[in-house]
């Protein structure tokens, strides 16, 4: 073990000789408390009205855990504007009470130990006897920002308490070890599993070098995704209000929402963050995944209507001179709604897009910040495409506890030879509703913090 290793506690894991097993291992230890979720603390994501739903904790936080959930809830203030640095969050104790608490600043601004730290000194110059709750490793490098960790030495604390290590090879426990070095008493993996969950874009993205893909939908029992009327109307929701709360916060919390042109045609979703309880309601950038450019060939009242919310919308198709094998695209510009972008990707693969680095810095460009994490909204055939092309890194499954109607619009998943499974890394009951998360095997690997992977992560980085 190195010393580094030694010191973090981040010791290489032997390698099983079934990796699915290994990974279901590992995917068991990923498992947060029911009140915690890949939202966060999930009382704060749901309105007050709709709280009988929320989960209660499966037992009493100890104090340590208590100060990390509330930094926790301070990093969820700036839920989607700091990507892609991660949304950190910082408290600072002075004999067991909080002096001070700050979040990660929208990208490019502070870090939050130092927006903690700076209103900490405001209200008391000695913070010899102070202790400091951080949901993730200070940084101990220059970026856009100085390094975290000279703040932290130059205030001097009794202690410090840290979720997670930074993955970053610029930090990966040298926050931790410069503490340590200082004297400083550091405590790592308070809350771990919440803060895996929390941090997962960041942390994923960071070791994968591009943007995590999260599918979400909702399902009956039996599978259906598609539910209509008698009259063949439109669809009726699935799931029940906290799980559409909880659904309206994760769509600000990742950078943009896909959905295909059956979707938009069928339902006329606004894809906008509405319900939920967060006071922030950022919308995201909305993406159409129109391959052929259908809405725009024939026009589409419930794509204008989608482009002229609030916040960018981008329709993606396949190259007009380069027909894909599904069907030649023949739409005219003049089609185009206002406010709507429309992006070309090389014909071939319909999906492609969600590899091509000229998309993914063009939809970054809209965003204004690097694209770290797109959430599908997939009606069956495109889930079913993402999931055959090993597409899918995390999914939200939202399972009512109802019948549907009919074998059609049903959901299968059919995983390509060789991909890893989805393992479970989270359940809870959300009313009346059952979510499961699920994350893809080399997700799994790489929170389960495997030092092979952390070192694949060469350059780049946050800042
Ligand atoms: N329960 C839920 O959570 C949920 C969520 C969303 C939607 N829905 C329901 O799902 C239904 C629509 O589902 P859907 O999957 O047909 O529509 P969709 O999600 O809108 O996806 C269809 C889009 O995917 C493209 N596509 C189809 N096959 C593909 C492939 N093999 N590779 C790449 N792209 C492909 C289609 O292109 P072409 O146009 O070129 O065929 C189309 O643009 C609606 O009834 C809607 O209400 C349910």
């Amino acid at each position: 073990m190195s010393e580094l290793a030694q010191e973090v506690g981040t010791a290489a894991r032997p390698l099983a000789p079934d990796p699915d097993a290994w990974a279901s291992a590992a995917a068991a230890d990923l498992v947060p408390d029911p009140a915690y979720a890949a939202g966060g603390l999930l009382s704060l994501t749901i309105p007050a009205d709709l709280s009988a739903a929320i989960p209660s904790r499966a037992r009493k936080l100890s104090p340590d855990e208590a100060w990390m959930s509330e930094a926790l809830r301070t990093a969820m203030g700036t839920v989607g504007l700091t990507s892609p640095n991660p949304t950190v969050g910082c408290v600072i104790v002075k004999q067991g009470r909080e002096l001070a608490r700050g979040a990660t600043e929208p990208y490019g601004g502070r870090h939050a130990e130092q927006v903690a730290l700076a209103r900490a000194r405001a209200v008391s110059a000695d913070l010899s006897d102070a202790e400091v709750f951080v949901t993730l490793e200070p940084c101990s490098h220059q970026g856009k920002q100085p390094p975290c960790v000279e703040a932290i030495l130059a205030a001097r604390p009794s202690r410090c308490v840290v979720g997670l290590i930074d993955p970053d090879p610029r930090v990966q426990g040298r926050g931790v070890a410069a503490l340590r070095r200082a004297g400083i008493p550091t405590t790592v993996g308070v809350l771990r599993r919440e803060l895996q969950h929390w941090h997962m874009p960041f942390l994923a993205s960071a070791e994968l070098r591009r943007p995590i893909v999260i599918a979400k939908w909702a399902q009956t029992l039996d599978g259906q995704l598609c539910m209509r009327d008698a009259n063949d109307g439109p669809q009726s929701w699935i799931s029940g209000p906290p799980s559409r709360a909880y659904t309206h916060w994760l769509r600000q919390k990742y950078d943009a929402i896909v959905v295909g042109a059956g979707t938009v045609v069928a339902d006329r979703p606004s894809l906008t963050v509405r319900d939920c309880a967060s006071p922030i309601h950022r919308n995201p950038l909305r993406i159409v995944h129109d391959p052929r450019g259908r809405l725009l060939s024939k026009g589409s009242d419930a794509l204008c209507s989608l482009a002229s919310r609030d916040g960018a919308t981008v329709l993606l198709r396949c190259a007009e001179d380069q027909p894909d094998a599904r069907g030649r695209y023949c739409a005219s510009q003049a089609a185009t709604p206002p406010g709507l972008q429309v992006i070309e990707y090389p014909a071939g693969d319909a999906l492609s897009w969600l590899r091509d680095e000229g998309v993914i810095a063009r939809l970054s460009s809209l965003l204004g910040r690097p694209l770290q994490s797109v959430m599908v909204e997939g009606g069956p055939t495109f889930l079913a495409a993402l999931f055959q092309r090993n597409l899918v890194d995390w999914a939200h499954v939202f399972i009512a506890t109802a019948f549907g109607g009919g074998v059609e619009g049903r959901i299968g998943v059919r995983m390509p030879p060789g991909a890893g499974r989805l393992h479970p890394v989270a359940s809870l009951v959300l009313g009346h509703d059952v979510v499961v998360d699920y994350a893809a095997a080399q997700v799994v690997d790489l929170l389960a913090r495997r030092p092979a992977v952390s070192d694949a992560y060469a350059e780049g980085g946050t800042a």
